[in-house]
């Protein structure tokens, strides 16, 4: 047949169809579990977030064609207390369906915004309420996780940060530092339809979604507490390099850290991961340079100077720094959740592969290529089974020659061993970068029921299989694939 004669016969069928199959229509499975109350002592935080489209300028003359939350990339930062109540009023004003999911927080799992998993895609000209009490401090993100690889490249994202609710002395300055790549083909005078990008040719490098001389300066108080919160929401390692400024570890992936000592070395930032840095201000002027060794890096250099200072020329980057070793940083997460001598109730090994698609076989990821687990791409994946308590044990085996940073919903889990070898200090994160033919091995406490995502966030490794199911505690599933909605977690 004809590719207009399939057409026909589509066109055909749907206008039958009413008369066919006389089922009321469906009406979508949105958030669930809301929380009604901040915590005693803490207070409710409304926010409106609507996902719209939003021509966004990168650098003079340089526009894109984003997906935003309320009209700009990141979207609002959310700020709240431990204790309150996040309480968000969702709007999608996008032309195709989407969620919001609050990474590295670990909610309810009805308010977890995976879509095909624990709620159907919010569809577009709707609305969805979301409302949890959040929990931990620390430097979170939001995004959507539907058509993950297609809306996030587009802008879908957002920060929160969450104080502690005995706040230690504030500190001079606090600037939240967004790594983004930006993929070809955005840069149009109408939006591109969603396949009409290269996904991985990721060619402009930004930093809260400006590059070059778009980038505005941090400014601080000689003297002064310096904190910066670094997140990586892109696709690639990015090796952050404060040329000259020994900065302190203060926390990973939001988890506070003590007694980390001050370091000059590059720091690693895989995708979704975040790190919190201290120093005190000096008089210099001083510098933020990508040490990756990517051309696009180049544009992105991050001045941090004393108030007051008139911008300098941007230096080329002293030598380059060594890289630091995040398993041999001696820093202690605040709140451990291994305990020392814990025995697993649960172990399981996931072996990550990366394979390009045998002629014939169809590959999802756009480098046409295979990223299993197990030898099993999304959905064939299955599912890790565990009881509400139990000591959960995963060991990741990288069998491929690029990183995965692997990332868990839900729960946050510690690094156990690294290559066999435990860290030098205690690490709670909620991603964690496994390299080519490393073996980590994590532990969690499973006390959170539900049906959670563990997948590699590099989102085109996710798309192509590199996803698994983690069902806690035999809760019921809120939503399935596919479907009336199309729900898609990838
Ligand atoms: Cu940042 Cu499954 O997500
Ligand atoms: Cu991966």
């Amino acid at each position: 047949m004809t590719r207009i004669g399939i057409r026909l016969l589509a066109i055909a069928l749907l206008v039958l169809s009413p008369a066919c199959s006389p089922t009321a229509v469906a009406s979508p499975v949105g958030p669930t579990e809301a929380a009604g109350d901040p915590a005693p002592g803490g207070v409710v935080r409304h926010f409106d977030i609507t996902a719209e489209a939003a021509t966004i300028e990168l650098r003079p003359g340089l526009h894109i064609n984003a997906w935003t939350y309320n009209g700009t990339v990141p979207g609002p930062t959310l700020r709240a207390t431990v204790g309150d109540l996040i309480d968000v009023s969702f709007h999608n004003h996008l032309p195709e369906s989407t969620t919001i999911h609050w990474h590295g927080l670990a909610v309810p799992n009805g308010q977890d915004g995976v879509g095909g998993l624990t709620q159907d895609p919010v569809p577009s000209g709707s609305s969805a309420h979301y409302a949890f009490v959040a929990t931990t401090d620390g430097t979170y993100w939001y995004h959507s996780h539907q058509n993950s690889l297609a809306q996030l490249d587009r802008g879908l994202y957002g920060v929160i940060i969450i104080a502690p609710r005995t706040e230690p002395a504030a500190p001079g300055t606090d600037a939240t530092l967004v790594f983004d790549e930006w993929p070809l083909g955005l840069e149009r005078p109408s939006p591109p339809p969603a396949s009409d990008f290269s996904m991985i040719s990721y060619v402009t490098y930004t930093v809260n979604t400006k590059t070059g001389s778009a980038i505005a300066p941090v400014r601080f108080e000689p003297g002064k507490l310096v904190r910066l919160r670094l997140l990586n929401v892109g696709a690639f390692d990015h090796f952050v390099h404060i040329d000259g400024q020994p900065v302190t570890i203060v926390a990973f992936d939001g988890h506070a850290v003590r007694g980390g000592p001050p370091t000059t070395d590059a720091l690693p930032l895989g995708p979704a991961e975040r790190l919190d840095v201290e120093f005190t201000g000096p008089n210099t002027a001083l510098w933020i340079h990508l040490q990756d060794g990517m051309p696009p890096a180049a544009d992105l250099v991050v001045p941090l100077l004393p108030v007051g200072m008139s911008v300098p020329p941007i230096p080329a980057m002293s030598s380059p720094a060594k890289v630091l070793d995040i398993f041999d940083y001696p820093a202690h997460a605040v709140d451990t959740v291994w305990p020392a001598n814990t025995v697993p109730n649960k172990a399981f090994t996931l072996h990550l592969s990366a394979q390009l698609a045998p002629g014939g076989v169809q590959a999802m990821s756009p480098d046409e290529t295979l990223y299993e687990i197990n030898g099993a791409a999304f959905p064939a994946t299955g599912t890790l089974e565990v009881g509400l308590g139990d000591f959960v044990q995963i060991t990741f085996v990288n069998d491929s020659s690029v990183d995965h940073p692997m990332h868990l919903h839900g729960m946050s889990f510690q690094i156990i061993t690294v290559n066999g070898l435990r860290p030098a200090g205690v690490l709670v994160k909620d991603t964690v970068v496994v390299a080519p033919k490393a073996r980590v091995t994590i532990g969690f406490k499973a006390d959170n029921p539900g049906w959670w995502m563990l997948h590699c966030h590099i989102l085109y490794h996710s798309l192509g299989g590199m996803m698994i199911l983690v069902h806690v505690g035999g809760a019921s599933r809120l939503a399935q694939l596919g479907g009336p909605f199309g729900g898609r977690p990838d």
